[in-house]
């Protein structure tokens, strides 16, 4: 039995692409700001600062940065060497083998497909704060939070759907063009802009004392939370092969899109826990919103409310379309039930994985709260991200390996990169653990009972 068996990475001299190479450095970084920017900011960072940081989540959003910037050299690196579509999953198939890449595609498939569904539940904040307000519409208690008998909920009822009509929306191939991912963007922007500038007039000093009222460890486990916002950057990893200029332009894409983003949401959270006291932001969604209303900006709110609703549903469109192409994959190579790389004939979409996904993740965002989603998503990405961290020690020996781009200082870097996710993965708690081991155990079962056996590389041999 070998589980360790591998992709060779011949395929390297043999693959030359088919795809244009058209994306620039502003197209890229667009599309970097596209994937980046979403929940976390809109929603996540409240509850972040009331649960952990308090006013010190600056802090932890700096520190969360630093760590991400140093995992995007290393995928930098990596996709420079190894351009091909399927990220992570295909780097971790070429050094460690098949267990491992079945490991980090499971870990990504979690990612993806909680995130739609965590997304979905920030959505739904924005959206019911924003009817309510406008409409003076409410849905009943029982319908409008995840399963909680203390507090009346039962069901987040527009997550609940907006995951199912999602899923139906990729279904039948919705895509975005570059052009609306550009408006989005546009907009996401413009709407954090407003933000700030109203924010900031309502600042009050003593909002931000005591600063760290969880101490630091506070800082460093709303580190572990807020890194959610900083995921997607490995989106970027996929468009090696569409990029000009490769070995310069994406490293400069993916570092100068984390630069932008940190500085985006070092300025909107600062203006968050200025505006009202910090424990104020316990259990709400669309705490960016929540705040211009209790502070009777009422016009700026529904313009936020507004600009979340649209810009969160087309980070969870981006997260379901994510999800399917993953389970395809998968499939593909076998080391998943084959019919989820089934393509539909007249939408030529891989719709049994769009099926799968819907009904699941719904019930997901329908019952769960959003930070247990949000915790979930972070170990599982963190861990891929650790085993690609592994992998670029091994690759670098391979004389085969040539990346365009290199880690500066790797022997420093490098260690670091590993250290700093282990440190950030151990600030989740034990529960978040616990459901990440029964999800892995699940994954290794899966492989041992099935993907194993189907694994296409048993045709090849
Ligand atoms: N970084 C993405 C977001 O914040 C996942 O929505």
């Amino acid at each position: 039995m070998d589980i360790f068996r591998k992709k060779s990475l011949k395929i390297l001299e043999t693959n030359s692409s088919q795809l244009k190479k058209d994306l620039n450095l502003r197209d890229i970084i667009f599309i970097g700001i596209g994937a980046i920017i979403g929940a976390g900011i809109f929603v996540i960072t409240g509850e972040a600062a009331a649960s952990y940081g308090g006013p010190g989540i600056i802090i932890s959003f700096i520190l969360a940065a630093i760590g991400i910037g140093i995992t995007a050299l290393v995928y930098a690196e990596l996709c420079s060497a190894i351009p091909l579509a399927g990220g992570a999953y295909n780097y971790a198939y070429f050094v460690l083998g098949e267990f491992f890449a079945w490991l980090v595609g499971w870990n990504i498939l979690l990612e993806y497909g909680i995130a739609t569904a965590a997304v979905a539940t920030g959505w739904s904040g924005y959206l019911r704060a924003f009817l309510e307000n406008n409409l003076h519409f409410s849905l009943p208690k029982a319908l409008s939070g995840p399963l909680n008998f203390q507090q009346g909920t039962f069901i987040d009822l527009f997550a609940f759907l907006g995951v199912i009509v999602i899923f139906i929306l990729v279904t039948i191939g919705i895509r975005k063009s570059a052009f609306v991912n550009n408006l989005i963007v546009i907009l996401k922007l413009i709407t954090l802009f407003i933000f700030v500038i109203f924010g900031l007039k309502h600042i009050k000093w003593e909002n931000f004392f005591p600063f760290l009222p969880y101490g630091w460890k506070g800082i460093w486990r709303g580190a572990s939370l807020i890194i959610f916002a900083y995921l997607g950057f490995d989106a970027l990893a996929t468009l090696a092969e569409e990029t000009k200029d490769v070995k310069k332009t994406l490293p400069k894409g993916l570092i100068l899109s984390l630069v932008i983003t940190t500085f985006i949401y070092i300025a909107v959270s600062f203006t968050l826990v200025g505006m009202l006291p910090y424990w104020e932001y316990k259990g709400k969604p669309d705490a960016l919103a929540y705040a211009m209303y209790k502070v009777n900006e009422k016009w700026v709110a529904d313009i936020i409310s507004i600009g979340a609703v649209i810009t969160i549903t087309s980070v969870m469109l981006v997260m379901a379309i994510g999800f399917t192409r993953v389970l395809y994959a998968l499939a593909r190579d076998g080391l998943i039930f084959k019919s989820f790389a089934d393509i539909h004939k007249k939408f030529f979409t891989p719709y049994k994985a769009s099926l799968i996904g819907g009904f699941f993740l719904s019930f997901f965002a329908g019952f769960l709260p959003l930070k247990v989603l949000a915790e979930l998503i972070n170990i599982g990405t963190l861990f891929a991200y650790f085993i690609v961290g592994v992998a670029i020690f091994i690759i670098r020996n391979n004389p085969k390996y040539k990346p365009g781009f290199k880690v500066p200082f790797p022997y420093i870097v490098l260690p670091i990169n590993l250290l700093f996710l282990l440190f950030i993965m151990s600030g989740l708690p034990l529960d978040t653990w616990i459901r990440f081991i029964i999800w892995s155990f699940i994954g290794i079962l899966i492989y041992f009972l099935y993907g194993y056996k189907n694994s296409t590389a048993n045709i090849i041999k």
